[in-house]
C-alpha cells in the first residue's frame, strides 16, 4: 500500500458542496418556475470593472508576449499597490514589501511556510474562513481555535492569545472577516498587533474585505506593525475572482524567504490578470456602485430578516455576509440549509464549515447577489417563517 500524504486529508470546502445542490436545484426546475437564488456563495455576481476587461482586451491584442513576470508580479502593478496604501491607509509603503500573487489564496501557503515551522501553533478565531485551517493542516501546522462569540464581535482578543499555553507562534486575524461579517476597530486590532510584537508573535492579516465595510473604519496591521503579514486581494472589492490576483504587504525579514518560495511554487501569478488588476484602480466610481449596492441590500435583508425568523445575526459591519444563529429553529444547520434550498430556493451555507463545535447552529447567507434576487429572498423568506 503507498503511503498517502497529510494534504491529502484535508477535508473539503464545504460550501463547494452547497453550491453544487444549489446548482442541481436550479437545473430541475420546471421551465418559468422562480430561479434558485445564490445566497451560499461568496464572490461577487458583477465580474471585473469594464476598465480591467479593457486593459485586459487591448493586452490581448497587443504584441506583449504576456509571458511570466517576475515572482512578485510587475513591477507597475507593486508601485500602484503601494500607492494605494497611502490613498487608503495614508501609509507610506516601499513597493519592494509589496508581493503579487496568485489570490488571497496563493499568498497562505507562501505566508504560512515563510513564517512557520512544522508543529507551530497557529491562532485564529471560530468562526472562521475554513481554507486557513485546512491549509495549516496539511502543511504540518496547528491551528488553535480560539472560540469568539457576539460579545467580542466573533474575533479575538489579546486576553484570548494571553491564556494560551504554550503561546502560538503565529495569529491569523481577517477584518471584515467571513463568515460572520465583523470587524475589529483600530484600537482593537493594534492592541492584538502590539500583542504579538511583544510575544514574538506572527501576526498575519487577511484584509481581503477591505472596501466592503458599511459602519466602522477599516485599519491595516501594516501600520501597526512592521512584522505583520498583510493579505490581500483583487477578488471582493474590486471584483475579480477568477482572475486570480492577490498581494501581500511582507515584514523585511521575510522579502527574501517568501521570494524564493513564489518563485519555486508559483513562478508568478498570471501576466494578464496583473495587467487587468492594475487598472481596476482607475475604476472607482463602478466599484463604489458596487459597494453601495451592497449595502442596500445589507440594509434591506437586516430590516426584514429578524421577523423572517433570523433575529439573531452578527453585526454586519463589513464583507457582505450575515452570519445568523438558528438556534432557535434547528440544531442541524445542514438539513435546515436543505429545507430551505427545496422550499423557498434560497441558498445558504450552514455554519460547520466555518466552526466544527457550533457551526451547525448557524447560517450564512451572502448578499453580494443581484439587488432584485435580494429582495426576493428577504420575501421568500418572510412567507416561509
Ligand atoms: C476571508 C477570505 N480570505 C481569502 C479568500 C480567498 O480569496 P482569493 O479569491 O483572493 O483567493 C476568501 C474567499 O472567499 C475569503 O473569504
Amino acid at each position: 500500500m503507498l503511503k498517502i500524504g497529510r494534504g491529502a486529508e484535508a477535508p473539503p470546502f464545504m460550501v463547494m458542496d452547497v453550491i453544487a445542490a444549489a446548482n442541481a436545484n436550479q437545473a430541475a426546475l420546471p421551465v418559468g418556475h422562480p430561479h434558485v437564488i445564490r445566497m451560499e456563495v461568496g464572490q461577487p455576481s458583477t465580474g471585473a470593472p469594464a476598465g480591467a476587461r479593457d486593459a485586459a482586451a487591448a493586452a490581448l491584442r497587443g504584441g506583449d508576449a504576456l509571458g511570466y513576470t517576475e515572482a512578485f508580479g510587475r513591477s507597475s502593478l507593486r508601485a500602484r499597490l503601494a500607492r494605494h496604501y497611502a490613498d487608503w491607509y495614508g501609509l507610506d509603503l516601499a513597493p519592494a514589501r509589496i508581493a503579487v500573487t496568485m489570490g488571497a489564496s496563493g499568498a497562505f501557503p507562501l505566508a504560512f511556510l515563510a513564517a512557520f515551522d512544522r508543529g507551530d501553533r497557529v491562532a485564529l478565531a471560530a468562526p472562521f474562513y475554513p481554507p486557513y485551517v485546512n491549509i495549516l493542516t496539511a502543511l504540518g501546522l496547528e491551528p488553535v481555535i480560539l472560540e469568539t462569540g457576539p460579545a467580542d464581535r466573533f474575533q479575538p482578543t489579546p486576553a484570548m492569545l494571553a491564556a494560551l499555553d504554550p503561546p502560538p507562534a503565529g495569529l491569523i486575524v481577517a477584518s471584515p472577516c467571513n463568515p460572520a461579517g465583523t470587524m475589529l476597530a483600530p484600537a482593537e486590532l493594534r492592541a492584538l498587533a502590539e500583542w504579538c510584537d511583544a510575544n514574538g508573535v506572527r501576526l498575519i492579516s487577511d484584509e481581503i474585505y477591505h472596501g466592503l465595510h458599511y459602519a466602522r473604519p477599516i485599519a491595516t496591521a501594516a501600520a501597526y506593525s512592521d512584522s505583520a503579514i498583510v493579505i490581500n486581494s483583487f477578488s471582493k472589492y474590486f471584483s475579480m475572482t477568477g482572475w486570480r490576483v492577490g498581494w501581500m504587504v511582507l515584514p523585511a525579514d521575510l522579502c527574501r524567504p517568501v521570494e524564493c518560495l513564489a518563485q519555486n511554487m508559483f513562478i508568478s501569478a498570471p501576466h494578464i490578470a496583473q495587467i487587468a488588476a492594475e487598472a481596476a484602480f482607475d475604476c472607482t466610481p463602478e466599484l463604489q456602485a458596487n459597494v453601495a449596492r451592497y449595502r442596500r441590500s445589507r440594509e434591506h435583508l437586516l430590516a426584514t430578516l429578524p421577523a423572517a425568523g433570523f433575529p439573531d445575526i452578527a453585526a454586519a459591519d463589513g464583507a457582505f455576509y450575515l452570519y445568523a444563529d438558528v438556534t432557535a429553529r434547528t440544531n442541524d444547520a445542514q438539513v435546515f440549509c436543505a429545507r430551505m434550498l427545496a422550499e423557498t430556493g434560497v441558498a445558504a451555507s450552514p455554519g460547520l464549515d466555518f466552526d466544527r463545535t457550533r457551526g451547525n447552529r448557524f447560517v450564512r447567507f451572502s448578499y453580494c447577489g443581484p439587488e432584485a434576487d435580494m429582495q426576493d429572498a428577504a420575501a421568500r423568506l418572510t412567507r416561509w417563517t
